[in-house]
Formats: C-alpha cells, structure tokens, sequence
C-alpha cells in the first residue's frame, strides 16, 4: 500500500514522540512492504511562534488530501493570555471539525508488568480493558453561544447536542461494543441536564437495533467513581465530549500513565491520530517523555485508518514485547528502577535490527487495540 501520512508535530514534547511513532511506523512499512509518505506541518504553538494562524491554511488543507494524519500535541503556557480562537487548542478543535471526526476512541488497559506504576492495587486494575468513545464535535467546546460579557460580569457556554449527533456516535458505540465484550456504558448527567435527557432517549432508542450489546446508563459522578474502584468492570463506555475529555485522563492515569494512552479521532475525512497526553512543556526537549501513547496512536493509524490490522497489531505487540524486556521512559519506572529515555524505548520497540516485525514470533496471538 501506498498512504500519505500527514504529520503534525506541535509543541512540547509532540515532536519526540511523533519523531518516535514515524520512526515505528517506517519500520513497519519496511517489514510489511508499504510506502508511506510523511509530510511533516505546522500546528499550535509551533505554528504561532513563526507569526502563523495556529492552524495554517496548509495544514488544513494537507489535512483534507492525507490518508491519515498523525498529531502529536498542542498548547503552551505562553500563549494562556490569548483569546480562544488564537490560542494552540483552537488548531485542534478547528482540525476536528475540519476533518468530520466526531467519534473520538481512547482505549485504556492494563499492561503486563505495569500493574503497581499506577495509583491502584494491582489486584483492582487487573483485566482492565476499556475504550472511552467520546463525541468529538459537539456540546460545551462548539456549543452557541459563547463569550465573557464586556465587563467580564458574566460568562456563558453552551452544551447542546442533535439527536442525529447523539444518535451517530451511538452507533459507534455499540457497533465497537459488539465486535468487543459486548457492554456498553453510555455516561451522562440525565438528573440535571436536560441534553443528558435526550442523550440516554437517544441512545436507548439505537440500543435496540444492537440486542446483542448490554446498554446501562450512568451517572458521570458515579462513573468517574467507578472508574477507580472498578475499572475491570467496563467494556466500552459512550459519553459527550467534555465528560470523554475528563474521563479519558482518568482512565490512563488508572492504568499507569497518561502517557500510555493513545487515540483515533474518526469521522468523515481522513483519521486523525494522536496521544491522548498534552504537550508536556516541563518535559519536552529532554528526551524523557513516553512515546507509547504516539506509537499505539500510530498502531490505531494503521489499524483503523488504513485497515492494515496485521500491521496495527504487530505494533501492539512490539510495544508488548518492550515492555516484557524491562525498556520503562521515567513516568512507568518504578523507583530506583534505570528508565530509559524517548529514543531508547523507541529503539527497544522497533527492535534494533529494523527487522523486528517480521522476525519475531509473538508468542501469543497479536490483538489489534480496537477489535475486529
Ligand atoms: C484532549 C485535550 C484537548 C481537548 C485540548 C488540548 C483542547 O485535552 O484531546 O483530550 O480538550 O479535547
Ligand atoms: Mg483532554
């Protein structure tokens, strides 16, 4: 296959962990004998500082052209002062809009050998394995009206969904739920919010057309909850952008490390993919940050994007496999324990050799994050 990759870097540490992901994913177009093509571009922070908009007109429209388009993160304390839409953040969310991706997938688990780097007991995470389905497009980040009152008495945002939004990412949801363990949680706040009432309408009307797929409904105080206390219990939980972006983090952050956990931002255009993490100005330019959520970013790439699922899997499985060698980036360290840094653990993915993928055996069968 040949794909042309659009590759955003941004700021922070989104350009050593996009560095780390390419460097994965030409070694898999080597082993597999694809051609992709990397077309590197300006987002964010990165942007700005070269006196650009944040998203460049070439970058949107290299994003329209791509096959799919790997992103590594923005946002900056320097640019906090500004307003909305000149800040970092706006690239992204105007990218969203611009490529249709209204299903953002974040899938969270345990890791063999990282079951004590988290906050929980080893025995509470065990068997974790959830994917947050967040709607991407809609509620309080693209809700009108919006704005801070000229005399700044006052400031107003908008939740409002569709039923044909609602009902979209529904369909999403159940149809991963069923190719999956088949539970489906879909989150709201149905005892406050009047959208949270017509969301679980929504999503108890699509339910039916999925019989196969056990829907329950929860509260997002009582998820968030549960989250912590019995992350084992959830298969695949459907929720609105704002309670996806907050329980996303919770989710990585119970499984060890924010910056394990990837992304794949689905809709219309092409696939955007990206980490789940942010742009980590602390840590960036030193060599230190995880690359695994922009490497299994770079495996949803390829297996949700270009439906090479052999390919996604083996990388998956190469991620496995470092992590089985003892390879740990600071944050997944145990204390005392040697971490190795970005590149290093990059190096222990692909294996050294450049021949990793097709050499190696995995001993048990590869799993693509996202089944089928
Ligand atoms: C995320 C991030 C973004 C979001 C920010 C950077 C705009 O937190 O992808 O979760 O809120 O969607
Ligand atoms: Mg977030």
């Amino acid at each position: 296959m040949k794909a042309r990759i659009v590759v955003m870097p941004g700021d922070g540490i989104g350009p050593e962990v996009t560095t780390a992901s390419v460097r994965v994913l030409q070694a898999v177009a080597d082993a597999f004998g694809h051609t992709f093509e990397f077309d590197h571009f300006l987002i964010g922070g990165a942007a700005i500082r070269l006196g650009r908009p944040p998203l460049p007109p070439e970058t949107a429209a290299a994003a329209k052209g791509a096959d799919a388009i790997l992103l590594g993160a923005v946002g900056h304390p320097q640019f906090d002062h500004l307003p909305p839409d000149q800040r970092p953040e706006s690239a992204l969310l105007a990218l969203r809009r611009g490529v249709g991706a209204y299903a953002n997938l974040r899938p969270a688990r345990a890791w063999a050998g990282l079951e004590s780097t988290g906050p929980l007991r080893p025995d509470v995470l065990h068997g974790t394995d959830l994917v947050v389905v967040r709607e991407l497009l809609s509620g309080l980040y693209y809700g009108q009206p919006r704005g801070i009152a000229a005399d700044r008495s006052s400031a107003l945002n908008t939740m409002a969904y569709s039923r044909e939004e609602i009902a979209r990412i529904a369909h999403v949801a159940f149809k991963l739920a069923s190719s999956r363990r088949r539970r489906l949680v879909s989150v709201d706040k149905a005892n406050v919010l009047d959208v949270s009432r017509l969301w679980r309408e929504v999503v108890t009307e699509i339910g039916r057309e999925y019989p196969d797929v056990a829907l329950t409904h929860e509260y997002v105080d009582a998820a968030a909850m549960k989250l912590v206390l019995a992350p084992a219990s959830f298969d695949v939980i459907v929720t609105e952008n704002t309670f996806g972006d907050i329980l996303s983090d919770e989710a990585g952050a119970v499984c060890g490390s924010l910056g394990l956990l990837p992304s794949a931002s689905l809709g219309y255009g092409a696939g955007l993919f990206e980490p789940v993490h942010g742009s980590a100005p602390d840590l960036a330019g030193r060599d230190v940050a995880n690359p695994i959520g922009a490497i299994l970013s770079g495996a949803m790439l390829l297996s949700d994007g270009l439906q090479l699922k052999a390919e996604g899997a083996a990388v998956v499985a190469a991620v496995e496999h470092a992590l089985a060698s003892g390879a740990r980036t600071a944050d997944i360290a145990s204390p005392g324990y040697p971490a190795i840094g970005t590149t290093a653990f990059t190096d222990a993915v692909i294996g050294g050799r450049g021949s990793f993928f097709v050499a190696r055996e995995p001993k048990n069968e590869p799993r693509p994050l996202i089944r089928p």
